[in-house]
């Protein structure tokens, strides 16, 4: 059983495949003021587990509850020329399992920053955390995120028929996983050596 405590927390770097720089750092309230806009924003929410919050009040206690307040789970605001870009986590701690999930600000999509921080993210739960599976679970519709998990050596296992409900809506949801003695994806700076 992982221990997702304080010390093991680290920040983290990784280059996107265009050599652009992103520092994955501790989240702050501050930081995640950043974010508000974007977690009351409903497109950027489509495919997220919660609609987007209508109160500003309400969008910063999710972020501070989900990225700052002490819990069991691991999280990193993404900054690119120290501005915020979006944030990655760890959750879900069980059996040497964990789970992944990411949220990149429309601002900075297409440009390559959730397969990057995906990716390290996921190195670090094999090799530091000792994770010996990672799950995620996306909308069947988020094109995006599938091609994120897809090039983070993320396999799709299957699909929940409507198992949530997101408003008024029953919604399914596609299962990924992730096992560390999967081939290392092509994206792994390790991969050729
Ligand atoms: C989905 C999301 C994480 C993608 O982030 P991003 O930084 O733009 O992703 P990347 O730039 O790394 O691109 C990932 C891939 O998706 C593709 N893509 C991007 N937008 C797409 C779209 N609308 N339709 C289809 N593919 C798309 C890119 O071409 C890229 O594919 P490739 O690797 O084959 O070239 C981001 O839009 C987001 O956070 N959305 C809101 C929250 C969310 O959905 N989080 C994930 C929950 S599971």
């Amino acid at each position: 059983m992982v221990e997702p405590v304080g010390d093991r927390w680290q920040p983290l770097e990784v280059n996107t495949r265009n050599g652009t720089l992103l520092e994955l750092v501790k989240p702050t309230e501050r930081g995640t003021r950043d974010l508000v806009a974007d977690v009351m924003d409903a497109r950027q929410m489509q495919f997220m587990h919660v609609p987007a919050f209508t109160e500003a009040s309400a969008a910063t206690a999710f972020l501070n509850g989900m990225l700052v307040e002490p819990g069991m789970s691991f999280n990193w605001l993404l900054h690119h020329e120290g501005a915020t870009a979006g944030w990655a986590c760890l959750f879900a701690f069980e059996h040497d399992m964990c789970e992944l999930g990411y949220f990149v600000r429309s601002h900075y999509a297409g440009r390559g920053f959730a397969t990057a921080a995906a990716w390290r993210v996921t190195h670090f739960a094999h090799t530091v955390l000792d994770v010996r599976r990672l799950n995620a679970s996306a909308d069947p519709r988020n094109v995006a995120s599938h091609r994120v998990l897809a090039s983070s050596g993320f396999t799709h296992e299957g699909t929940q028929r409507a198992n949530f409900r997101y408003g008024s809506a029953w919604q399914d949801t596609a299962l990924f996983g992730r096992l560390r003695t999967d081939p290392l994806p092509d994206i792994s700076p390790e991969h050729n050596t």
